[in-house]
């Protein structure tokens, strides 16, 4: 969480850094702040609480000139949001300043020795030991210094450091914490993300652990721990920077919801084709292997947890390999069974999740094989699993995942077939009617999204409750997870979502008159018990949205509302029927007057733990 950038150049960094900074927010919008080297020669620090916008109106009340600086939006995790404990943090002197995204874990430990050599802490946070260990170290050399003191850090970090001592530079390095380098012509940038310097080049490095930045008018210099000169391929961005940007939507979640058909599209193409057997470029995975596998993982968090429990689903039924999921919090804590014959899949949209990369590490480390299904390119997940099976959303602002899900859904299935194809636990008919039924998708969901006025008009009715519930069984009730999960995250609604046939077992004592129900009923084997428990719950007066396939109108005789998603096979259905949660969770959030992109507490990337 939180985002950093660096500028060093000809032009005033002060813009530069909150522009790049703006496209960071998605990372946390607790607080924001630049030091910039100014005219002078010294540090200038402007910070302060809330959102960029505030500091944007201090800056512009109080311009700062300098071509070199640093600057952060902060995600709190020690110290509450506050001007004091916004970064950057400086020693005493404002000599030196820093930005950090990350968490100090031996923080305490490193802060009461530096209060015994005589150093004085302003802030609450972690990172203040940052810029006290460098001063400490500093002796003409701001690299030096930089890499003495995080030699001293436990942790994750990413960091950039400047010091008037030597106003022409920009220090960074990273640890378990994203940090990419832009190239520009005289002018050099460091951000935690691609989106915060693609305005300005196309041409990045994506740093490694460990890996040091020095960025002076001579350009960009890459070392390792020992100081020696490393060479780095550059990434060259082929995607464009208006995806990043709204494009005449109000908001950068409702563009990706609109986004899915084209993101499900891409994540297909040259994969699905057919009467063409899967093709899997970037997975080098053997069909011995596969063979060999007698346990498959899926580990994630969030969004693509709930992506990871229609993979079970998927990748059980089509190939009969047994799949555990889990959070990955637990996963890597829980001492888990996990040997050569295990595959482990994780699934992250920024690749970046803390949780998540230590998961595959404990997997890696017990000899199983990693597959990475991840929407960020180069991102630590991708690189340190054996294969990686990338889904091609394009860039994803909102915190809400939406169509980062669909594509994970999309991923899951291609391997779910993959697999099945190279065990031939399916016919080649089977397989083949699959596909066409998932290249069908797209189209189905640009009709699922023109039945928007429908759940608006719900949303706007229901905006006031306080709670909801989301009831499904099989595949539905994966679905209704992310269902509630999106409506709490946006329209701060309570919603829990239950599987229905557990309904009667605890739930049902929480439905009264009035209370909100969105009942999934789109799995056909399962649709006369899905009926069963809606009557429960409207008998004992609960305001029933129901969703269930075309052609299953009986629905209506029991619900309040009723919605229809085309039909597909069941496998599928949750790429359909999440659509319609979608949109009720943003159009009640819209009702409610929240911050649809940006919701509270939140942030897009959790990359501490
Ligand atoms: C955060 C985001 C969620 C996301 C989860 C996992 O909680 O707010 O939208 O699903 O992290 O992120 P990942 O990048 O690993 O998919």
């Amino acid at each position: 969480m939180c985002g950093i950038v660096g500028y060093i150049g000809q032009r005033q960094a002060s813009s530069i850094l909150v522009e790049g900074l703006s496209k960071l927010e998605y990372r946390g919008y607790d607080s924001a702040g630049v030091a910039i080297i100014n005219e002078s020669n010294n540090i200038d620090v402007k910070k302060c609480k809330g959102r960029l916008a505030n500091l944007e109106e201090q800056l512009n009340e109080n311009p700062i000139e300098g071509m070199i600086g640093i600057g952060h939006t902060r995600w709190a995790t020690h110290g509450e949001p506050s001007d004091v404990n916004s970064h950057p943090h400086s020693n005493e002197k404002q000599t030196i300043s820093v930005v950090h995204n990350g968490i100090i874990e031996n923080y305490i430990e490193l802060r009461e020795w530096l209060i015994k050599e005589g150093y004085t802490f302003k802030s609450e946070t972690d990172t203040e030991v940052v810029p006290h260990l460098v001063d400490y170290y500093y002796n003409g050399n701001l690299l030096e210094a930089v890499m003495k003191t995080v030699k001293k850090l436990e942790g994750s970090y990413a960091l950039g450091v400047v010091t008037s001592e030597e106003s022409d530079k920009v220090v960074a390095v990273r640890k378990d914490s994203p940090l990419i380098v832009g190239l520009g012509e005289g002018e050099s940038f460091i951000a935690s993300d691609i989106p915060a310097v693609l305005n300005h080049t196309r041409d990045v490095y994506l740093l490694e652990d460990n890996e040091f930045v020095l960025m002076d008018k001579n350009g960009v210099s890459l070392f390792d721990t020992e100081g020696n000169k490393i060479e780095k391929e550059v990434f060259h961005v082929t995607w464009d920077a208006a995806a990043a940007e709204k494009g005449g939507f109000d908001h950068f979640m409702i563009k990706e919801i609109y986004e899915q058909p084209k993101a499900i599209r891409d994540t297909m193409t040259s994969r699905i084709v057919k009467n063409e057997s899967i093709k899997l470029d970037d997975i080098t995975i053997t069909k011995e292997q596969i063979k060999n596998i007698d346990k498959i993982y899926i580990v994630a968090c969030g969004t693509a947890y709930h992506a990871g429990i229609v993979g079970k689903y998927a990748i059980e039924k089509l190939t009969r390999i047994p799949v555990e999921i889990e959070v990955a919090s637990e996963f890597r804590y829980r001492d888990p069974i996990i040997n050569e014959k295990t595959l482990m899949i994780v699934i992250s949209q920024s690749g970046e999740t803390a949780d998540t990369l230590a998961a595959l590490r404990e997997a890696k480390r017990q000899n199983a094989r990693v597959i990475a299904v991840t929407n960020v390119v180069g991102s630590s997940v991708s690189r340190e699993a054996d294969d990686v099976l990338y889904t091609w959303a394009g860039p994803e602002i909102a915190v809400a995942s939406t169509k980062a899900y669909e594509t994970q859904l999309i991923a899951m299935y291609i391997i779910a077939l993959f697999f099945a194809e190279n065990k031939e636990t399916l016919s080649e008919e089977e397989i083949e009617d699959i596909k066409e039924e998932m290249l069908a998708l797209p189209e189905k969901v640009e009709k699922v999204l023109e039945g928007k006025e429908k759940i608006k008009e719900f949303a706007a009715n229901i905006c006031n409750n306080k709670n909801m519930f989301l009831l499904g069984r099989g595949l539905d009730y994966a679905v209704a997870l992310e269902g509630a999960l999106k409506i709490k995250e946006v329209s701060y609604i309570h919603s829990d979502a239950y599987a229905a046939g557990e309904l009667k077992h605890g739930p049902i004592a929480l439905i009264e008159d009035g209370t909100v129900v969105i009942a999934l009923s789109t799995q056909e084997r399962l649709f006369e018990k899905m009926v069963s428990n809606v009557k429960e719950v409207t008998t004992r007066g609960a305001n029933v949205f129901g969703i269930a396939m075309e052609g299953h109108t009986e629905i209506e005789k029991t619900v309040n509302e009723s919605y229809y998603i085309p039909r597909t096979i069941e496998v599928l259905a949750p790429i359909l029927s999440v659509v319609p949660m979608q949109l009720m969770s943003y159009y009640t959030a819209i009702e409610k007057g929240c911050d649809v992109d940006k919701p509270r507490n939140l942030a897009k990337s959790v990359t501490v733990e």
